[in-house]
């Protein structure tokens, strides 16, 4: 954890948060290794006394999330995981693992999104392929124009790329917030290392590692942290920018993940979402889908204008406060690679938005 990001954020405990709405302040707690700039090695703690909730920090990753022990049960094998497989070795134990496995599932996460998210950069990818992500986020920041100097939120930043677009395009400190551990790794590659490393899947579970140089300017201001995007750890109105690209569709409440962005924005400030509205019940219980069901109610199915209504005060019952529309939404492909011979090919809708 980068301490100029913690001391100039400020981050508060996500247990409070999600359960009250207060903003406590977070501390520093143990600190078993560190530098003058970051801590690797020790604990965030609640300043409030009655709560007390002790948040690791994991290889410079702090893990703020409001449910720490339910995510710590999920994830906490990944991670004590060595990270020092030798290329051949892990195919041997995904062979071993079999298609199906935990292992072969995060492999896939790590094809897919390494290669969207650093795949332009491979003098092995034909230009123009991979990037998706890169080309949505900077039509949309083109149409969202100026906005006020200040701190810029990635939520569901996966891989790490936007993160380091924008940094480079804002000159603010950048935090990409994101659940998924083997995800952040690859991202905090990229920030340690200037090299994003993944599994490419070729088929079935056959997968080459890939290893892409990837530097940009700006990388010592992005950081990333494990956080809930519906309740990132952060006072209200902290951030100039507050970017969504592909997670609407991947939360239990898109609802309450407009109602983070809305609280995160700082007055005056934008943000940016993106989503192909694949709804699917691993993520987001059916009564939860913004359109995509209820043909013969008001908006007849249709998920752009819900979430048009969900976007403009008053508009809806679970109408956002602050943000508005700016200008006309965007639809642009957003591609993610399964192999070889399969991508998925979305339409992804872009909305801006200003407080
Ligand atoms: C479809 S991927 C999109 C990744 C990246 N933004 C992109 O567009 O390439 C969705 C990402 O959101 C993350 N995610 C899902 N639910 C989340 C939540 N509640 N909080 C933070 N991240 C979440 C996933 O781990 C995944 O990295």
């Amino acid at each position: 954890m980068r301490l100029g990001h913690f001391e100039s954020l400020r981050p508060v405990c996500p247990r409070c948060l999600a359960t009250g709405g207060a903003a406590v302040p977070l501390v520093l707690g143990m600190v078993e290794e560190a530098t003058a700039e970051d801590v690797r090695w020790g604990t965030l703690v609640c300043g409030d006394a009655a709560c007390a909730m002790e948040y690791p920090i994991v290889d410079g990753v702090p893990i703020l999330v409001p449910d720490l022990r339910g995510w710590m049960a999920a994830n906490g094998h990944l991670l004590t995981t060595r990270t020092d497989l030798p290329a051949a070795m892990e195919g041997v134990l995904g062979d071993g693992f079999g298609p199906d496995s935990a292992f072969n599932a995060t492999r896939q996460h790590l094809s897919s999104y390494g290669w969207d998210h650093y795949g332009d950069l491979d003098p092995e990818t034909p230009p123009g392929e991979a990037g998706s992500v890169v080309r949505c986020l900077d039509a949309g920041l083109d149409r969202l124009g100026a906005l006020p100097a200040g701190p810029v939120l990635d939520l569901g930043c996966g891989a790490g790329r936007t993160s380091f677009e924008l940094a480079e395009r804002t000159g603010g400190l950048v935090v990409g917030l994101d659940l998924h551990w083997p995800l952040l790794m690859l991202a905090r590659r990229v920030m340690e290392r200037g090299e994003a490393v993944f599994p490419l899947r070729r088929s079935g579970i056959a997968y080459d590692r890939r290893r892409i140089e990837a530097r940009f300017t700006g990388a010592e201001r992005v950081d990333f942290w494990i956080g809930d995007a519906m309740f990132p750890p952060f006072p209200p109105r902290r951030f100039a920018l507050v970017a969504a690209m592909n997670v609407l569709d991947c939360v239990a409440s898109p609802p309450a993940l407009l109602r983070a962005i809305d609280g995160a924005a700082a007055d005056g400030g934008g943000a940016i979402l993106a989503t192909p509205f694949d709804w699917s019940t691993q993520a987001t219980p059916v009564e939860a889908w913004l359109g995509g069901h209820s043909q013969r109610g008001d908006d007849a199915g249709r998920c752009e204008a819900v979430l048009a209504r969900l976007l403009t005060p008053g508009a809806h019952p679970q109408s956002v406060g602050r943000l508005h529309a700016e200008g006309e939404a965007l639809d642009m492909p957003w591609t993610v690679r399964m192999h070889d011979r399969a991508c998925m090919q979305y339409l992804a809708h872009i909305v801006m938005l200003r407080t």
